[in-house]
């Protein structure tokens, strides 16, 4: 190997080890960066737009609880870049979770972001999955704080009798939210049925009527 291929090499290397270190959103490379959500173009977050004020800093929307009364019982409330257009660039977001009674927030991940919620209200029963399939649960109560790491499968539900909220904070502008259950049963186009079946070992009745209690309501 010739030595300015090899200095390359190594370079490349440190680039990557550097790379690997930014385990959230990237670093910002000025005071604000409201975004443009309007904007036509697109790059790795939302482009700046000129014309800021202080509301682009600024909602309200988690001061209440949101509507339970859905299929699950429970509402998350983003309080993301797509609310607060200022967190453009930030790295870091919240959201406002309710749950009535038996509410379920269902497994799910964040591909962004790690996550920490700190209960506001009530009791409830949370847990994370590591990738080697074991379970950490643990009830949860009113000022306490819990935690999930980036990308792992985690869920909350409600098993008191009394409402529950949390607020969460995370280290994305824009954690985005993959539910396991509808991404592989309620995706569009779907997933076809053979590998459904094959996944979880059932037949494709029991696929089909999963996808049809899971497909999106008109
Ligand atoms: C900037 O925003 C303010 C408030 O929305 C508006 O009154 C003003 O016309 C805007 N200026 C420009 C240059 O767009
Ligand atoms: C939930 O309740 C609100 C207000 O009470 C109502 O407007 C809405 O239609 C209800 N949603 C469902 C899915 O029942």
């Amino acid at each position: 190997m010739a030595t300015s291929d090899h200095g390359l090499m190594i370079g490349m290397m440190i680039a990557f080890s550097l790379a690997s270190l930014v385990s959230a959103d990237p670093e910002l490379l000025q005071d604000v960066c409201v975004a443009d959500l309007a904007s036509g173009v697109k790059l790795n977050g939302f482009s700046c737009k000129s014309n800021i004020s202080v509301d682009d800093f600024f909602f309200a929307g988690l001061a209440n609880p949101g509507l339970t009364n859905n299929t699950f019982g429970a509402t998350v409330t983003p309080a993301s870049v797509q609310q607060i257009t200022g967190l453009n660039t930030l790295g870091v977001s919240m959201a406002r979770i309710d749950y009535a009674p038996g509410g379920l927030n269902p497994p799910h991940t964040h591909p962004r972001a790690t996550e920490i919620v700190f209960v506001l209200e009530g009791e409830l029963n949370v847990g994370f999955i590591t990738t080697d399939n074991k379970l950490f649960s643990k009830t949860i109560k009113k000022g306490e704080i819990f935690t999930f790491t980036r990308g792992l499968i985690h869920y909350q539900i409600n098993n008191g009798k009394v409402p529950a909220a949390v607020i969460a904070g995370f280290n994305s502008q824009l954690s985005g939210t993959q539910r396991v259950a509808n991404a592989v049963f309620a995706s569009s186009p779907p997933v076809d049925d053979v590998v459904l079946t094959n996944t979880f070992q059932v037949g494709t009745k029991l696929v089909e009527k999963i996808k049809y209690r899971l497909a999106p309501k008109k």
